[in-house]
């Protein structure tokens, strides 16, 4: 015998999601290779979608909105939070994965083109995320395939799903983009994450701050292109004046791999680091993000500060990817 409960005490057993096929949304079929394609309606809508995601995997763990789907994840450069997060995103919908994370091992090794790659895995499975060290790879790769293609950072290009995890982790923890103050400070040349999420927060009402050595200035470019869009900028060496001000403190790792020249590399490793002391001047509700992996640039003992986010920032990471496998594949 089941005993009768009044609807409004039922307790949902299911995800609510809008199951079955959405043939109708935007996204559905489509790639995902720059942050240029979300415009506000379409945050809002990957930020409510990653949203639920985080609901559900509170709740359920895994649920099979993405049974019977199959993810290649192909990377032809490191990475430990992109690779596992995208693995983990498709596990927890119910689908699987084809992991290529040593190309090496692939017949990448024998001079196999991306194209050539593409269309083979595309035949096995529903989605590619892709990184690649050249600029325009995933542009690339989405040319010659039918099936969708993310984005995972091209070079020092673009990393669109990271950008689209940093915003969401700055809604989910501040609870609003409009009105803040975000201070980039770090590695602005190379770091792609940065260059992504300036070009996002350009839709919104902020001012950015960019506190780098001489040599790894955000590009021209990047500033030019906000300076037309009337975000309100500017740039310093130094930590201090900017910090007071600041609810978004985004710092970056000095990119190693992509300096030619070693001793232009030593000259700035380690040319900030921040510490519980630099905090000291920092106000009490604001939030310290990195993309990680984190060198010598923020120090240990800031991780018990209750503003350090970048491990919560990871974990946003899984629910945006979701988000977006979901979309792609038509189920939200
Ligand atoms: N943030 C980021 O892209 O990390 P991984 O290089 O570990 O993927």
């Amino acid at each position: 015998m089941t005993t009768y409960i009044p609807p409004g005490k039922r307790r949902p057993q299911s995800p609510h999601l809008p199951f079955g096929d959405r043939r109708d949304t935007p996204f559905y079929g489509k790639d995902i290779l720059s942050v240029d394609q979300f415009d506000r309606t379409a945050l809002e809508h990957v930020f409510g979608v990653a949203h639920q995601m985080r609901e559900m995997v509170e709740r359920v763990g895994t649920f099979d909105l993405l049974k019977g789907k199959i993810l290649a994840n192909l990377f032809y450069e490191p990475s430990t939070r992109t690779s596992s997060s995208f693995l983990a995103a498709m596990e927890r919908l119910g689908g699987s994965v084809i992991a290529i994370n040593e190309v090496r091992y692939s017949s990448v090794a024998k001079g196999e083109s991306l194209p050539d790659t593409v269309r083979t895995l595309e035949a096995y499975a529903d989605v590619i995320v892709l990184r690649h060290p050249e600029v325009g790879s995933a542009a690339l790769a989405a040319k010659h395939a039918r099936k969708p293609v993310i984005n995972a950072g091209d070079g020092i290009g673009e990393h669109p799903t990271q950008a689209l995890l940093d915003l969401f982790t700055i809604v989910e923890e501040l609870g609003q983009v409009d009105g803040l103050t975000v201070t980039m400070l770090g590695d602005l040349k190379y770091g792609r994450t940065v260059h992504s999420l300036a070009r996002l927060l350009a839709q919104y009402d902020v001012r950015i701050n960019y506190v780098s050595p001489e040599t790894l200035r955000m590009p021209e470019p990047i500033i030019g292109e906000l300076e037309r869009r009337g975000v309100k900028q500017r740039s310093c060496n130094a930590l201090e004046p900017a910090l007071e001000e600041t609810d978004v403190l985004y710092v970056t790792r000095v990119q190693k791999e992509r300096f030619g020249d070693p001793a232009a590399y030593e000259s700035v490793a380690n040319c900030y680091t921040v510490t519980p002391d630099t905090l000291r001047r920092a106000k009490d509700r604001m939030i310290i993000m990195h993309p990680l992996p984190r060198v010598s640039e923020i120090a240990l003992e800031v991780d018990d500060d209750p503003r350090a986010a970048y491990f919560r920032q990871m974990e946003y990471g899984l629910y945006v990817r979701m988000a977006l496998l979901a979309m792609v594949l038509g189920k939200v």
